[in-house]
């Protein structure tokens, strides 16, 4: 595939978008971070302030050695996420009978639909059930539900009352969930019976049973359970299926749920009915909104901490700009709620514009490959946002499947999660795209709230790999082992001088912790625990995870940067490559390769792939093995294990914690494949 080193913005995209040249962008980015209480005091005054924010809008302290890490914006403004994304944008703006959501079901023939006015009175109601029973302002609240409307509703109803929600990805186990139950003092629980991922059944609450079961066994007793009737309900439009008329799985599957009669309380019992009226509870800006956990690197994971007023305007403002919002879109994201993805700009930022989103319960290849491309044509998707995994997964299929659908819709292509490869997001936007579409690959973390690093379409000049400049209110430096900063071009550890809107205030219950964590290696500094290099242009490069490094023979070399090369290779659908102790260099590469379909594993291939990396990277970077993988170990929001793949290079079957991972029964084949290491 021929690889333009670079991919300026289409006229047609510049000419209508809201940053239209690269200086606007500079004259903007400028302004934002030397006069940061002015330029994001003008967005905030876009916002309904019960009282408004007062002057100076930001105060921080970003140096341990100084004392206390706190961030503060808006402090004693007075606010409310809920009504600014749904009242302010029905009464105001006119938008109640706007779509907020098209739901698109497992199935194909499942579908609904609702307006930024029904949306609110569904999260009146719901948010007078949960006053109802009991919760006030900064209860935690845990949410554990599949991708339906109702998980909106849950979490905009939490934040209607000042209720700080806790979502657990559905795909967790009962000992994930009891933890985060734990960590976060929860007294109410949100669930469903069930739902169906493609043809398989995951009875929900049978899970969330066994997890509250656990937190009984650690003496703490969840009050309340609400459980939201999915598989059996029939006021989803299921295209005339009902319950005699199979196949709608999700009908037929009714019937099976568990039931604790002094715990469990059915959602429709509840919301029947409650008022479609709930005055909100105004809420300082720095009053806490949402907990989310993300994996750590000691294995407990870290309860995320974001706060109302910071996170509002900063998902609100990056989604305009990086997405290029336009009233007239339909908009496109395919992460689960259960991430930060999902959060920000599934819910909170495109709500807050008054957008128009897909919400999709299903999987990208059920029932056959070209559902995605079936459902941007479906909806006409103007905006669609997708992570590298899921490209390199429908890359797999060739181009047919993309091409039986027109997607002429498409004006915009996003990325987010892990680093793209050039060869993923060539695809993406030669074949997807049909290259008139802009490719944003935004950089961000569930601590940063929003994108960080990303392209803006119709200012940016991209490159494939990159994920380009700062956003506003960023500023991005690279250090060097002793924390020294490093100008022009240079590799080395991405961190961030100066807190933006959104960035994290606190790991839940433990102040400690997000300070040592974030702050303490390079004290004055936000640490991400990315690497990263800057190009001779400017442009900033995500290398991976910096415990994703290795040292061969004294040199650093990023594990996504041999992976990059070896999916450059017409046979590789996906690499990942670890870190292996080799007695002379240190370290050394051992790489574990998955094939498109009809390719074989030979040792001619392998030879090919380690010229290939000389070739790109250079002999230092030559993989010492290669294994055949037919299926890599992924967290269920897709992220490889590198940690369980070095564990299989050693053929150390002490694999540790495994319960994120997606599908346990790839390692025993990867065990077998293992390479013969001679010395
Ligand atoms: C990685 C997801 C390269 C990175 C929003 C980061 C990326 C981690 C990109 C955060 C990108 C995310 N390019 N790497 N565009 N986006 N990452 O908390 O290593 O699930 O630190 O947030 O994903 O993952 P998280």
């Amino acid at each position: 595939m021929s690889s333009p080193d670079v991919c300026p913005p289409p006229p047609e995209v510049s000419a209508g978008a809201h940053i239209d040249s690269y200086e606007k962008y500079k004259e903007l980015y400028e302004r934002s971070v030397q006069e940061p209480n002015a330029f994001w005091g003008e967005i905030a005054n876009d916002f309904y302030w019960r009282v408004p924010p007062p002057q100076p809008l930001l105060r921080y302290n970003f140096d341990v050695t100084k004392g206390k890490i706190f961030i503060e914006w808006m402090k004693g403004g007075v606010t409310n996420i809920c009504y600014n994304v749904l009242d302010r944008n029905i009464h105001e703006k006119k938008l109640g009978d706007k779509v907020a959501f098209y739901w698109e079901g497992n199935e194909p023939a499942e579908s609904t639909s609702v307006t930024y006015a029904e949306l609110l009175k569904k999260v009146c109601r719901f948010a007078n059930v949960l006053r109802s029973q009991g919760v006030t302002k900064g209860d935690r609240v845990s949410i554990y539900m599949p991708m339906v409307i109702e998980l909106v509703v849950a979490m905009l109803a939490c934040a209607r009352i000042g209720a700080i929600h806790s979502i657990v990805f559905a795909g967790f186990s009962a000992e994930s969930l009891c933890e985060r139950i734990l960590d976060s003092n929860c007294s109410l629980l949100i669930t469903a019976d069930g739902f169906f991922r493609g043809d398989k059944l995951i009875n929900l609450k049978q899970i969330a049973d066994e997890a509250l079961k656990k937190c009984d066994e650690k003496n703490y007793h969840v009050e309340r359970c609400i459980v939201l009737k999915h598989l059996g309900r029939d006021e989803v439009t299921c295209d005339g299926m009902n319950k005699t008329s199979p196949p709608c799985k999700r009908l037929c599957a009714d019937g099976q749920t568990s039931w604790n009669p002094s715990r469990d309380l059915w959602w429709h019992d509840l919301v029947k009915d409650a008022s479609a009226e709930c005055e909100p509870e105004w809420c300082d800006a720095e009053d806490e909104l949402f907990i989310l956990y993300t994996s750590g690197s000691t294995g407990k994971p870290k309860g995320v901490v974001h706060t109302v007023g910071g996170y509002m305007i900063f998902t609100a403002t990056t989604f305009k700009y990086v997405f290029d919002y336009h009233g007239d879109d339909v908009y496109w994201c395919t992460a689960d709620i259960g991430w930060i993805t999902g959060h920000s700009y599934l819910t909170y930022g495109p709500l807050a514009n008054g957008a128009t989103s897909v919400l999709f319960e299903g999987l990208p290849i059920y029932p056959d490959i070209s559902r995605m491309w079936q459902i941007i044509d479906k909806y006409n998707v103007s905006k669609f946002y997708t992570a590298p995994t899921a490209i390199r997964l429908l890359m797999k299929y060739g181009e047919e499947p993309v091409k039986r659908h027109s997607r002429k819709s498409l004006k915009i292509l996003g990325t987010v999660g892990e680093p793209i490869n050039p060869e993923a997001w060539l695809w993406y936007h030669n074949v997807v795209g049909e290259k008139r579409c802009p490719i944003v690959d935004t950089f961000w973390q569930t601590e940063t709230g929003g994108h960080v690093l990303t392209p803006l379409p119709g200012a940016t000049v991209t490159k494939p790999g990159s994920a380009t400049f700062p956003f506003f209110g960023v500023v991005p430096a690279i250090l060097n082992e002793s924390g020294e900063e490093l100008e022009g071009e240079a590799e080395g550890y991405l961190v961030f001088k100066q807190p933006w809107p959104a960035i994290m205030r606190t790991v839940y219950g433990n102040r400690q912790r997000f300070e040592t964590t974030y702050f303490k290696k390079f004290p004055g500094y936000y640490v991400t625990g990315d690497g990263c290099r800057r190009d001779k242009d400017g442009y900033y490069w995500i290398t991976g995870r910096i415990d994703d490094m290795l040292n061969v023979s004294g040199h650093l070399l990023s594990t996504a940067e041999v992976e990059s090369a070896l999916v450059e290779h017409s046979s590789v659908a996906e690499a990942a490559v670890v870190s292996h102790p080799h007695p002379v260099k240190g370290e050394c590469l051992y790489c574990f390769v998955t094939l498109r379909d009809g390719h074989e594993f030979t040792k001619k291939l392998t030879d090919q792939l380690k010229i290939l990396v000389r070739e790109k990277i250079g002999p230092i970077a030559t993989p010492d093995y290669i294994q055949n993988a037919p299926g890599l170990p992924k967290t269920r929001s897709g992220k490889i294990m590198r940690r369980v793949l070095r564990k299989i290079a050693k053929n150390d079957h002490d694999l540790g914690d495994i319960s994120t991972l997606a599908d346990t029964s790839v390692i025993h084949q990867l065990f077998e494949n293992r390479c013969q290491i001679v010395d």
